[in-house]
């Protein structure tokens, strides 16, 4: 089977079968990495480079170890420290860093779009590691894999996301992978912070409630308020935002039922979620930044033509 893709620019553009296949495909990668030795040479010859333009931490060392583990060459490029600085632009960067030969880029952007543009522009595929407040693919594709890996499906599940909606990648990339592949989905947060289209443009629920929400699901997936992307005071305080929407071992004692909780990362604990929670048995936070080598194998392969 093939991608109807040659980039991977957000979950929007990716049909069933493509979600299927990279889940799929991870599930194998994820076998290969039990093993004593967690390498293979899949991607032997293949060069990437890994553009950083904003932070982060989970995502940028998980495609390092994903390329690693499948033998590529890999670069690694910070915006701050480079020629950015004197004025470059975005284009010149990667066309002068492709003119060194590299055949793929993983690029995480504060711009939205800005992997898109890249993919109109230069001729190697293009991996979004987080654009802006648009899409952040490989989040949702390892967040589907962690709950199929837990509860051994996606259809019919029932999810709620729950936290900063308005300002979340996660979420956005979330909601279109759920939804295509027949979960059921429900936004939680502060009205000021849940977008007033949402539920009409992408078929979710709305709830201001979180302990309406979770009893309602059957995983949680907990989102930090972006305060960096807020450029207008949207709640009155992080405190205050804690007691009516943060995830307590208290509300969660209350539930009539067990609830799966998962959270991207970075937690800012205390706020969005309580460190007796984030540690839990109920959380499968470090389960997921595991799943997401394996999901990252399976872009890069997928992607890299060398499956064909
Ligand atoms: N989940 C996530 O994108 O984390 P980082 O910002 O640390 O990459």
């Amino acid at each position: 089977m093939k991608l109807s893709t040659q980039h991977l620019l957000g979950i929007k553009d990716l049909t069933k079968e493509d979600i299927s296949l990279f889940l799929d495909t991870a599930t194998q990668f994820k076998e290969v990495l039990q093993r004593p030795v967690k390498k293979v040479p899949s991607l032997r010859d293949v060069t990437i480079v890994n553009l950083f333009y904003e932070n982060s931490t989970r995502t940028r060392i998980s495609f390092e170890l994903a390329e690693k583990r499948l033998s590529a060459d890999t670069i690694n490029f910070t915006a701050s420290g480079s020629s950015v600085a004197k004025g470059e632009t975005l284009l010149d960067t990667v066309n002068n860093i492709l003119s060194m030969k590299v055949d793929m880029v993983v690029m995480r952007h504060s711009a939205s779009g800005a992997p898109h543009f890249l993919a109109q522009h230069v001729p190697a595929a293009i991996i979004n590691a987080g654009d802006g407040v648009n899409e952040h693919p490989t989040q949702g594709l390892l967040d589907a894999f962690s709950i199929r890996e837990k509860l051994g499906k996606l259809a019919g599940v029932k999810v709620a996301i729950i936290g900063d909606i308005m300002h979340s990648r996660v979420a956005m990339s979330n909601i279109y992978l759920l939804k295509k592949m027949g979960a059921e989905v429900t936004v939680c947060g502060p009205p000021t912070l849940i977008p007033k289209y949402i539920r009409e443009a992408f078929n979710v629920n709305v709830s201001y409630n979180v302990e309406e929400a979770l009893n309602w699901c059957d995983v949680a997936n907990v989102l930090r308020i972006q305060l960096e992307r807020q450029n207008q005071v949207l709640f009155s305080s992080l405190r205050e935002y804690n007691l009516s929407y943060g995830i307590s071992r208290k509300l969660l004692d209350r539930l009539k039922k067990e609830v799966v909780i998962m959270h991207p990362g970075p937690i800012n604990r205390g706020v969005e979620l309580d460190s007796d929670v984030a540690d839990s048995g109920h959380s499968i936070i470090l389960q997921q930044v595991e799943n997401g080598v394996a999901v990252r194998m399976a872009v890069l392969y997928l992607l890299s033509n060398r499956n064909n």
